[in-house]
């Protein structure tokens, strides 16, 4: 789900990218046709996956499906807010809105589907949800930041594209200490959530260092 993403992502029709994971992109080398579909199908294989997870009960595998269901529909609304967003000045609320549906709700995914699986209690859940929504937006600012700040060679996609496609990014609108402000007040929410739960934190811990940290 999250490749089929990028694919699209990708495309001349939204971000009119050349490069990923230092390659070509999908439809530079094929087409934009075979990217669409091939999005398509990775988005229908990832369903297909969780329907073979038979050492779970059939309810539980259910509720898996309609949740990441669910999260690709809202992802697929974030992304036509973010095209809808270019060269707008948004306020901070509508650019926290903006990320966590773009690029938060893959966060909350892949924390909360393991957490179905595990039967989890909605207790932890709402942590887990608090912890993935403010890691997520943290993780979409410094990729912001690295827009402006990266370079193509190590990021293994284009830098300056935001610009060139006057998307509306942290950075555009609150500039670059502005938005760094605000990835540690993300960083801050997220790390405090932690503190909440009973189970182990070190690897959710490291997670969110990297978050900040890296440099692709
Ligand atoms: C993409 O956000 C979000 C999704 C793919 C859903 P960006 O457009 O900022 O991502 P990059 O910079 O191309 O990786
Ligand atoms: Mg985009
Ligand atoms: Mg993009
Ligand atoms: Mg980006």
């Amino acid at each position: 789900m999250h490749t089929a993403s990028l694919i699209f992502d990708d495309l001349p029709s939204q971000d009119n990218a050349q490069i990923r994971r230092g390659r070509k992109t999908v439809h530079e080398v094929y087409s934009s046709a075979v990217a669409e579909l091939a999005g398509l199908f990775m988005t229908q294989r990832a369903v297909e996956e969780q329907t073979t997870l038979t050492q779970y009960d059939a309810e539980t595998v259910l509720e898996l499906i309609a949740y990441s269901t669910k999260i690709t529909q809202e992802m697929c609304k974030g992304q036509i807010i973010d095209l809808e967003s270019k060269g707008k000045r948004l306020t901070l609320a509508e650019l926290n809105q903006l990320c966590f549906y773009k690029t938060g709700i893959g966060f909350e995914a892949s924390i909360m589907m393991p957490a179905i699986l595990a039967k989890r209690d909605e207790e932890e859940r709402t942590i887990l949800r608090k912890f993935a929504y403010h890691a997520g937006i943290a993780f979409q600012v410094k990729d912001d930041l690295l827009d402006i700040e990266g370079d193509t060679a190590i990021l293994g996609k284009q830098a300056g594209i935001d610009k060139q496609n006057n998307s509306a990014t942290f950075v555009a609108i609150l500039g670059i200490e502005g938005a760094k402000k605000e990835m540690w007040n993300h960083y801050c929410e997220a790390f405090e959530s932690l503190q909440k739960l009973s189970v182990d934190t070190a690897f959710f811990e490291q997670f969110l260092h990297y978050i900040i940290n890296r440099k692709r």
